[in-house]
């Protein structure tokens, strides 16, 4: 079989970006770039796969690290010159195929149409589509047969040129001989000064070499990432089509146009987003939940029959059926166990919280252990910090920690434990202990009155 070997454009500088960042590592749904366009092409079947860089490469091998190999264009002479750098890797009897980094809605079987029409004919084969405004994009000429004659880019074309609206999509399948012979005929001699691979096309033809449009299934597979209006425009395809497939699979999605999931987040069947979710990073959602409204959850992973309402949940588990929010954040570290209750304004860092436990509201826990269905009261307080470092508290199973308790770490307390409310606790609590810390009371019978009295004198 011939051997297939991809190869990614991604030195150009992306200037319509106005970036500091090189334009292919902007994401897309939590995704750089240019990584859609690696995973499509490893995925459509590619044996070898090159990316060109140029200019802020270290970002762009940042993010593909190992997985492909990296070619550099020293200078950014245009797409012909790109693929250019790439000749002394290709091998003679191969196909080469070429996309631009700047287009993350290209789809695996799209590529794998493309490679197949290429190799039935015997020919090279461009992605192609009839697009209402093909503004900025190459014009793609067809002959009579048609066959693709030339490809003409916006700022060479006249004006007849410029109302065709069959544009060229930047992925290309290539007879390899062929390429390399039209690349070493490229001149600069066009608008941009440059060596553009896209008049390979023309310079094949003249030696009676085809390239054969294919027309894509979806023209917006097609869209290229210029500037940040497009990035937003994809962006917003891309997200449809995220959301799609989660629907597809059995996930409920109340109002998908206030819903955002990143690409690598998995959903299990039957959960319910409801409006204003965003779920990102790699989280992992089991079945029977319901995320929303309004949540965020960031690197999550959580079980079956879990419910989040109004609440920040990063880089952190949840146990099946835990219950968080309204109005909760948990911080990242953190570990909620199964049937767990996180309540409203209550904040989780850096802990674990046991199966059954209940921290319903206003509390703060950080860097803790709290064992299984322990409550912990209104208003508790891990006190973790001193200034200098951070502490531990660690409360065993079955305990009960009162309302208003201040747990002064480092702190153990026991299983078991009872813990008065309002207690400030600095010792330990053995197992099956009651503590209580706490002034008694006082209580000066008719002293109100006075006091009162007292008071409104001093304002005369
Ligand atoms: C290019 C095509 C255009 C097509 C469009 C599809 C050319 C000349 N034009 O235009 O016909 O309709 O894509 O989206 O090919 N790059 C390099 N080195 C360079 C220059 C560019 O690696 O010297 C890379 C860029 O990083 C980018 C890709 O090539 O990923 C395409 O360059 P870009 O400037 O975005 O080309 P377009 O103007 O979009
Ligand atoms: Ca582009």
């Amino acid at each position: 079989m011939t051997v297939k070997v991809g190869v990614v454009l991604a030195a150009g500088l992306g200037k319509r970006m106005n970036s500091k960042r090189h334009k292919v590592v902007h994401e897309i749904c939590g995704k750089p770039m240019i990584a859609y366009v690696v995973d499509e092409l490893l995925a459509a079947g590619v044996d070898r796969l090159f990316v060109v860089v140029g200019r802020l490469e270290d970002q762009v091998r940042a993010v593909l690290g190992e997985r492909v190999r990296f070619i550099r264009q020293e200078e950014q002479l245009g797409t012909g010159h790109a693929v250019l750098q790439a000749v002394p890797h290709l091998p003679e009897d191969s196909v080469t195929v070429v996309l631009n980094g700047d287009c993350p809605l290209i789809r695996r079987q799209e590529i794998q149409r493309l490679m197949n029409v290429a190799a039935e004919r015997e020919a090279s084969a461009v992605m192609t589509a009839s697009v209402d405004d093909p503004f900025a994009y190459g014009r793609v000429m067809r002959d009579e047969q048609g066959a693709v004659m030339r490809i003409v880019e916006e700022r060479d074309a006249s004006a007849q040129e410029r109302l065709i609206r069959e544009i060229n999509g930047g992925v290309f399948a290539f007879r390899t001989p062929d390429l390399i012979g039209a690349l070493r005929k490229l001149t600069s001699d066009n608008a941009q000064g440059e060596l553009l691979l896209t008049d390979c096309v023309a310079h094949m033809r003249a030696v009676n070499q085809f390239v054969w449009p294919v027309l894509a299934e979806d023209p917006n597979d097609l869209a290229g990432v210029n500037d940040r209006l497009q990035l937003a425009d994809v962006e917003a395809r891309m997200k449809t089509r995220i959301l799609t497939e989660h629907m597809k699979n059995g996930v409920t999605v109340i109002d998908p146009s206030s819903t955002y999931v990143h690409a690598e987040v998995a959903i299990g069947c039957d959960t319910v987003l409801c409006p204003g979710t965003s779920l990102e990073g790699r989280t992992v959602i089991g079945e029977d939940c319901v995320i929303g409204p309004n949540a965020r959850l960031v690197d999550v992973k959580a079980g079956s029959g879990v419910t989040v309402q109004a609440a920040l949940v990063m880089e952190s588990r949840l146990g099946d059926d835990a219950s968080v929010g309204p109005y909760a954040y948990i911080r990242p570290g953190s570990d909620i166990g199964a049937g767990a209750k996180i309540g409203n304004f209550v904040e989780i860092k850096n802990s674990v919280v046991g199966e059954g436990t209940k921290v319903s509201h206003l509390s703060y826990i950080g860097d803790s252990e709290i064992g299984s269905r322990v409550n912990i009261g209104c208003g508790v307080v891990t006190v973790n910090y001193d200034g200098y470092q951070k502490n531990r508290t660690v409360v065993g199973d079955d305990s009960f920690v009162g309302s208003s308790v201040n747990l002064i770490a480092p702190i153990q307390v026991g299983r078991e434990a009872y813990i008065a409310t309002g207690s400030t606790i600095t010792d330990e609590v053995p197992d099956g202990a009651f503590a209580i810390a706490r002034e008694r009371q006082t209580t000066k019978p008719e002293y109100a009155t006075r006091l009162r009295m007292k008071l409104k004198q001093r304002i005369r």
